[in-house]
């Protein structure tokens, strides 16, 4: 496992870099003022309405809302995830990214893996090229050239040793291409090919780099699909098969569909739906669908109609319900018994296919039926059965909306009222969710901070401010403490820290605004409104002690206090 990244190092990353050259790499910016400005490149539009600012290392778009630093554009722009995005942007800054935990050593070097697996990969592509065979098996399966490429699907030749020939035998090659899960060891030490007589699927990951193997025999040779081990750069239960060929087609990605085989993906894409991935030969597990809902909002999982499919559908139902975030949703499509999708669309066309899709089950009827097939509803006893079978399994769902659905189906299934937690919000992202408020005190603090980080470095702990009791509080103490840790952040930098945070959005929101003034202006104002709070921090204290007063209980130090704090009052400043 890779450890975390630390946020020292996003830190780093995000002051060594320029986000209008990270944008303007992939989108033509034009000068505007302070700020440079394109047609956004996340919506449709004639006009600019797309803004990079240097001074915030930040990005917005006034038509779609669109916003966040050079690493989020990154993830949104070339469809990555976070960790890719911080790694593609180390390597044109020339850093390498640390990760902590469990395992402090220096990252190895997985160069030389990608290096051979590409040149493995060109050159399974030129045997296909010099083999009939195998080029009659790709025409007799209805791989048209097009698909040949995109998938770059080769011919690994019926020879012991032809890719060991290829590469070289030396000791270090030898070593490389076992890391690589390309070898295989004999009896008496002998190294030999893995893949022999052999149609290959490169297996790619997110960012398009070949890590693995698919190997499809000729014939009924068994075994019928030969794959790449477990290696350093391969994990199974994490990759999906067409993955990147998917996030290649422009535009944006609502529905992935999850189905079994090489085979049945690429005939989807070839058909024209390139919405398609195929697990590698595993069950669906939490960590594919965690990638699947990050690049699309709608899942819909694949599988022939027989048992094993059956059993394939609820698995991956079971890695789906811990990820039913509100605006994702899941679907099911059954095919009949015998059919996979590749037979289907090759006989049915992809409007044929379509029509099937727009039939796909949604996962909440999927689970009562499926719940419910082999108990008698009509009678008391199994409308409690269903409800102990379903409530384990609605309490995985995360808070919302969506819970609240299957909570309510559920009770009107079986008449049994089942009420589930919902997590108290963090207190410091309430007031910020209530959109009507208008700018509070403490949100113009942080909406100023945002704007000017290096205001923070004018503040000294303890802050008198920080017992107030009002929402927002505790957001603003921890702005104030990352940027006085980190002396000449930036916005996007800043947020960045809290990108993980329910309070994310909300913070992105305050900083788009360009607050008024010149900065004389802005470092008063933000003085200003800490001042004030800090004064209704003395307020709240009054009204304390003015109650323990009428009680009765004050006592002469409380007494003391109270004079204090009341004869500052009336001078109007705040007392420390
Ligand atoms: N699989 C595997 N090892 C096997 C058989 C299957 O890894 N021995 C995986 C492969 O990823 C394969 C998928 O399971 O694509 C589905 O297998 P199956 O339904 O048997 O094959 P199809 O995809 O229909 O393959 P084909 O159309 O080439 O027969
Ligand atoms: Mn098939």
């Amino acid at each position: 496992m890779r450890g975390r990244i630390p946020d020292g190092f996003i830190d780093d990353l995000l002051t060594r870099i320029d986000i209008v050259e990270v944008v303007e790499r992939r989108v033509p910016l034009k000068k505007a003022g302070r700020e440079w400005t394109a047609c956004c490149p996340f919506h449709d539009e004639r006009t600019p309405s797309f803004y990079v600012s240097p001074q915030k290392q930040f990005y917005h778009c006034f038509g779609c809302g669109a916003h966040g630093s050079a690493i989020k554009f990154l993830m949104d722009y070339e469809r990555l995830e976070f960790p890719d995005a911080v790694e593609e942007l180390a390597q044109s800054a020339g850093l390498s990214v640390p990760h902590e935990g469990v395992d402090n050593r220096p990252r190895e070097d997985r160069s030389g893996l990608y290096q051979l697996l590409e040149s493995a990969t060109t050159w399974y592509q030129k045997q296909f090229h010099a083999s009939a065979q195998a080029q009659a098996y790709a025409r007799e399966r209805g791989l048209a050239e097009q698909t040949l490429e995109a998938f770059r699907i080769g011919w690994a030749p019926a020879e012991w040793d032809g890719l060991i020939r290829h590469v070289g035998h030396t000791p270090e090659k030898l070593k490389v291409l076992e890391q690589a899960g390309m070898v295989s060891t004999g009896e008496r030490g002998k190294r030999y090919d893995r893949f022999r007589g052999r149609l290959m699927f490169p297996i790619q990951d997110r960012r398009g780099r070949v890590i693995a193997f698919g190997g499809r025999a000729m014939g009924e040779d068994t075994p019928k699909y030969l794959n790449s081990p477990e290696t350093p750069l391969f994990h199974k239960g994490r990759e999906l098969f067409a993955l990147w060929q998917c996030k290649q087609v422009s535009g944006a990605l609502h529905r992935l569909m999850v189905v079994e085989g090489y085979m049945d993906a690429i005939a989807l894409h070839q058909a024209g739906l390139p919405i398609a991935v195929a697990t590698l030969g595993t069950a669906t597990t939490p960590e594919h669908t965690e990638r699947l809902f990050r690049t699309a909002a709608d899942v819909v999982f694949c599988f022939d109609g027989d048992r094993a499919g059956r059993d394939a559908a609820w698995k991956a139902l079971d890695a789906t319900l811990p990820r039913l975030r509100d605006g994702r949703q899941a679907f099911f499509l059954f095919l009949p018994e015998g059919e996979d999708p590749d037979t289907i669309v090759q006989s049915e066309g992809k409007a044929g296919f379509e029509a099937r899709l727009k039939g796909a089950t949604p996962l909440s009827e999927y689970f009562f039926d499926t719940l419910s097939h082999d108990i008698d509803l009509t009678s008391l006893d199994g409308r409690a059965r269903l409800a102990e079978r379903a409530r384990p399994l609605v309490a995985r769902l995360p808070d919302g909306a969506f819970r609240d659905l299957m909570a309510q189906e559920l009770k009107n299934r079986t008449g049994t009222d089942t009420r589930f937690e919902n997590a108290p919000a963090p207190a410091a992202s309430r007031p910020l969710q209530q959109r009507a408020v208008r700018r509070t005190l403490v949100r113009s603090a942080i909406a100023l901070l945002l704007a000017r980080p290096e205001l923070a470095g004018e503040l000294e702990p303890p802050y008198a401010f920080a017992e107030l009791d009002k929402p927002g509080v505790t957001l603003l103490l921890e702005l104030i403490e990352v940027a006085r840790a980190r002396p000449g952040i930036t916005t996007g930098a800043l947020l960045e820290h809290f990108t993980e945070r329910p309070e994310a959005e909300a913070l992105q929101k305050l900083a788009v605004a360009e607050p008024v003034g010149d900065d004389a202006m802005q470092r008063s104002e933000f003085l200003g409104a800490l001042d004030q709070m800090q004064r209704q921090v003395d307020l709240q204290r009054i009204a304390a002690l003015q109650v323990r007063q009428v009680d009765g209980t004050l006592d002469a130090e409380g007494k003391a206090q109270l004079r204090e704090l009341l004869s500052a009052k009336s001078r109007g400043t705040p007392a420390t």
